[in-house]
C-alpha cells in the first residue's frame, strides 16, 4: 500500500498542464478501434483505466501502436473485432466496462468483462437491463455486479429509453450497442450527462444528434464510423484538484493549459464561482468537437451555498473536492440530489464525511449529499477506500489544515492521475508518498 503524508503550509504557483481526459481517452480508442481505417489519438491518458481498455480492443484483434505522444489505432470496422480468447479485465473503470457491454452485446462472440474489488462492487443493472430490452444476452452475478458475461444473439432492437439516472455511462452503453441495432435508438436523460460519446460519433462521421432541449439523443442505424484525428485535451475532472487547491490558499495564482470545458463537465468551475472563486478562462479555442481554454485560478476567500441541483451531474466527479472547499468557506454548503455519489468507486458521501469528520470538519452526510459548515481543518490520518478522488481531495485539504494528513491507499491515484503527487510537489505543496 503506498501511504501520502501532506504537510500544511504548502502552496500551489506556476504554469502547467494535467494528463488527457479519461472519459475521452476510453471513447478515443473504442470508437477508433471499431472506425473504418486508421485513427491517430494525442493526448490520450497513459492512466490505468484507460490503457485497460486500449488492453481489451487489442485483446480483441485491433492492431494499436502506443507511444506517450500519440496512439495509432488501425480500425477494423463495425464487425472486425474479434474474439479475445480470455477474459476482459476493466480494472477499476466504470466507464470502460459499461461502455464495452454494450458494443460486446452486439458482436458474434461471447465475452466475459472483469474488474478489481472495487468496479466489482459495482451496480451493472442499470445497463443490463436496457440491453436485454435491446434484445442482448448479458448477466452479472447474483447481485447484478461483475463479472458480466455477454453471449451472442443473432441481433439487437433499437430501443426509445428513458434513463432514470442521470448517467453518461448509462446513455452511452446503449447508444454504443445502438450502432449494431436494427432501428433508430433514442435515448433521454433527465439532467445534462457529459456528451462526449455523441460529439465523438460526430468526429467519426456518424449520425447521431447531440441531446436536444429534453434531453433526447437519436441515433441512425447502419451508419459506419471512419478513422480520424482525436486530440484530447487535459482533463477537468483532474484539473479540479489544483483548480480548487489555489482557491482555498492565500496567495496562490495558477495557469492551467489546454483544458477541455465541455458545458457538460464544467459543474465545479461554477460551484466554485458561486462560492466566491476567482477562477478566468484565457484562451477558449475549439479541439476539435470539444472546446478548450487554458484556466487561471487566484485565491479569493469562499462562501458557502446550496449547490443548484441541475450543477451535480456536471460536477459529479468534482464533488469529493468541492466538499473540500465546503469546508474553508465561511458558512454552510449544502449539497443535495448527488446519491449517484455513493455508486462511485467508493461510496463517497460515506468516504469524504468519515475522512473530514477525523480532521475535526463539521460534516454531516445525508442519503444524497453532505451538509458542511466551513470553518478549520485539522490533521490525522484518512483512509481514501481506494478511491483516487478521495485521495486527492485529502492531498489539497492539507493546504488549509493545522497539521499533517497522512492518506491512506494512494496507489488508486494512477487510474487517472498519473503523476499527481510530483505534480504537487513541483508547484508548491508538501507531500511525499511511501
Ligand atoms: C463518466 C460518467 C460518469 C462519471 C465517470 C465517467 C463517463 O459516471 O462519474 O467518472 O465517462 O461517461 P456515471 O455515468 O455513472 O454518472
Amino acid at each position: 500500500m503506498s501511504i501520502a503524508v501532506a504537510q500544511p503550509g504548502g502552496s500551489i504557483n506556476g504554469t502547467f498542464t494535467v494528463p488527457g481526459d479519461k472519459s475521452m481517452s476510453h471513447r478515443a480508442v473504442m470508437l477508433a478501434s471499431i472506425a473504418i481505417g486508421q485513427s491517430r489519438i494525442r493526448g490520450f491518458l497513459s492512466g490505468e483505466d484507460s490503457l485497460n481498455t486500449l488492453a481489451a480492443f487489442r485483446a480483441m484483434g485491433v492492431e494499436i501502436e502506443y507511444s506517450e505522444a500519440e496512439i495509432i489505432v488501425n480500425g477494423v470496422g463495425l464487425r472486425g473485432l474479434t474474439a479475445a480468447g480470455s477474459e476482459l479485465y476493466m480494472g477499476n473503470a466504470g466507464t470502460g466496462m459499461r461502455l464495452i457491454a454494450g458494443l460486446l452485446s452486439a458482436q458474434a462472440f461471447p465475452s466475459k468483462l472483469t474488474g478489481d474489488e472495487s468496479l466489482s462492487r459495482r451496480p451493472m443493472e442499470r445497463i443490463i437491463g436496457p440491453l436485454r430490452q435491446m434484445g442482448a444476452s448479458i448477466s452479472g452475478d447474483s447481485s447484478g455486479c461483475p463479472p458480466l458475461s455477454i453471449t451472442p444473439v443473432d441481433s439487437l432492437q433499437a430501443l426509445d429509453y428513458t434513463l432514470p439516472m442521470a448517467s453518461a455511462q448509462v446513455k452511452s452503453c446503449i447508444l454504443l450497442a445502438g450502432l449494431y441495432a436494427t432501428g433508430e435508438t433514442t435515448v433521454t436523460e433527465p439532467a445534462v450527462t457529459r456528451d462526449h460519446t455523441e460529439r465523438m460519433l460526430q468526429t467519426f462521421g456518424y449520425p447521431v444528434s447531440l441531446p436536444d432541449a429534453h434531453g433526447k439523443v437519436v441515433l441512425q442505424p447502419a451508419g459506419e464510423l471512419i478513422g480520424c484525428d482525436i486530440n484530447i485535451p487535459a482533463d477537468i475532472s483532474s484539473a479540479a484538484f489544483p483548480i480548487v487547491a489555489a482557491c482555498i490558499t492565500p496567495g496562490a495564482e495558477i495557469l492551467i493549459e489546454n483544458v477541455g470545458v465541455n458545458p457538460t463537465r464544467t459543474g465545479i468551475i461554477d460551484i466554485m464561482r458561486l462560492m466566491g472563486a476567482d477562477i478566468e478562462y484565457v484562451n477558449q479555442r475549439s479541439s476539435g468537437a470539444e472546446p478548450v481554454a487554458d484556466i487561471r485560478v487566484r485565491y479569493a476567500p469562499l462562501h458557502g451555498i446550496d449547490i443548484p441541483p441541475d450543477l451535480v451531474p456536471l460536477a459529479i466527479d468534482e464533488l469529493p473536492v468541492a466538499f473540500i472547499a465546503a469546508s474553508v468557506a465561511q458558512g454552510t454548503t449544502r449539497v443535495t440530489g448527488a446519491e449517484e455519489l455513493r455508486v462511485k468507486e467508493s461510496d463517497r458521501i460515506s468516504s469524504m464525511a468519515a475522512g473530514l469528520q477525523t480532521l475535526g470538519v463539521d460534516a454531516t452526510p445525508t442519503p444524497d449529499g453532505m451538509v458542511i459548515n466551513g470553518g478549520d481543518i485539522g490533521g490525522g490520518t484518512v483512509d481514501t477506500f481506494f478511491d483516487h478522488r478521495i485521495a486527492m481531495s485529502f492531498c489539497v485539504a492539507s493546504l488549509r489544515a493545522s497539521d499533517a494528513i497522512t492518506i491512506n491507499d494512494v496507489q488508486h491515484v494512477e487510474t487517472s492521475f498519473p503523476g499527481f503527487f510530483e505534480l504537487c510537489s513541483a508547484h508548491g505543496m508538501r507531500v511525499q508518498v511511501r
